[in-house]
């Protein structure tokens, strides 16, 4: 368990979760790490821990530079247990060590997690001094806790930003330029898609806060170190706070008999006729994770289900309970489609669900009775054509 250095006197010390697949409900297909980081100075500082079930690894690694008795601080920059569970067994082995924490969120959380231990509550923008270098505290509330903070070294140029800019990725490569840029970006907008995107305004003030400083490093928390391509994260979280709506049609359904398919089918080519790169999504066959990662890309949402027991489908219901909370209240054009036998109440439900989502309904609610006919679906294709064509 060996520590690997990021720069002179600063170490990666965190674990690696190769098996994890389910992060609170948000499929982990690559893994996961918990980045935590020791600077050896004056002051010996761990920038945050891990997973409880990973403190052996956290400490082995620390104990591969130094004695974990002579930590000093250790800077908690956000209470989720990710990045705090270790707390309490790098205590027992680190007992002279101040926790540095948020005011007062960072202090309510940790003291309701851990309770009694030595904490030192930073305002923002604080600064601490650790000998050779300073570290400052910038407060990043609801990115993704209300006691969120980044802790930026001018010295070393580095930004320790927790959740901010992070991937979902086990990895032998711990730095950006050491795996591959599409599938780092690919993971890091699942990760801005399933965690922060309802906290966008917030991230956004974070991102132009964080922009300003002079960073060659990016320490994120989870996945890979960025250094070679911090300009190209920086600009993607810009795009991904403001946003801006996609291009591409995103079709989401389920179906019993094959009918709300049809209409799917029906609607893919209605907005492929007119060129805009269209997705589709069988909810049976992917997870809304998945699905959601794909909604920063859109400008189009069709949501469609058949009716079932007066209701939607479960598994139509779960992914739009997944993203209403999730929503931003971005400028998506939705609409809802389905088939139904003779209620037909699933439609209208869907409908209802993404206007609370706070999308645009572009278009009216598709409702078919049992088997769409042929005139039907193409009639449905000529009026999503038709919808492409008056924007
Ligand atoms: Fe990685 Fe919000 O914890």
């Amino acid at each position: 368990m060996n520590a690997i250095e990021v720069k002179k006197g600063v170490y990666w010390v965190g674990a690696i979760d190769w098996d994890i697949r389910n992060f609170h409900g948000y499929t982990t297909n690559r893994g996961a790490t918990y980045n935590a980081f020791l600077i050896i100075d004056e002051k010996i500082t761990l920038i945050d821990t891990v997973k409880n079930t990973f403190a052996d690894e956290l400490i082995a690694r620390i104990s591969s530079i130094i004695d974990p008795a002579k930590i000093d601080y250790i800077v908690s920059n956000h209470v989720e247990m990710d990045h705090s569970g270790a707390l309490p067994e790098v205590m027992k082995v680190a007992p002279n060590a101040t926790i540095v924490t948020s005011s007062p969120q960072g202090m309510k959380g940790l003291m309701a997690h851990y309770g009694e231990f030595n904490y030192m509550a930073v305002k923002p923008n604080e600064t601490l001094n650790i000998g050779s270098r300073t570290l400052r505290f910038v407060p990043t509330p609801m990115v993704h806790w209300p006691d969120n903070m980044v802790t930026y070294c001018p010295e070393e140029k580095i930004l320790f930003s927790n959740d901010s800019f992070g991937q979902h990725y086990a990895s032998n490569g711990r730095f950006d330029d050491e795996e591959p840029f599409d599938i780092i970006m690919e993971e890091a907008q699942k990760y801005y898609a399933n965690i922060v995107l309802p906290y966008s305004k917030q991230a956004a003030t974070a991102v132009n806060i964080v922009k300003d400083l002079d960073v060659e490093i990016i320490a994120t928390s989870h996945g890979v170190i960025w250094r070679s391509h911090v300009k190209d994260i920086f600009e993607a979280y810009e795009k991904w706070t403001s946003l801006q709506s996609g291009e591409n049609a995103l079709i989401v359904y389920d179906s019993m008999w094959h009918s709300t398919e049809k209409i799917a089918k029906a609607i893919e080519k209605g907005f492929a006729s007119k060129g805009v790169t269209t997705e589709v999504y069988d909810l049976k066959e992917t997870h809304i994770s998945d699905i959601m990662t794909r909604i920063i890309d859109a400008k189009y949402l069709a949501v469609g289900s058949p009716t079932l027991n007066n209701g939607y489908l479960p598994t139509v219901a779960g992914f739009l309970c997944y993203l209403k909370g999730l929503s931003a209240k971005n400028h998506l054009k939705a609409f809802a489609f389905g088939s139904y036998g003779w209620g037909g109440q699933s439609i209208g439900m869907v409908e209802q669900d993404l206007i609370a989502c706070g999308y645009d309904i572009c278009l009216d609610k598709i409702r078919i009775q049992y088997i769409p006919s042929k005139e039907q679906l193409d009639k449905i294709t000529e009026d999503v054509a038709n919808l492409v064509d008056s924007e």
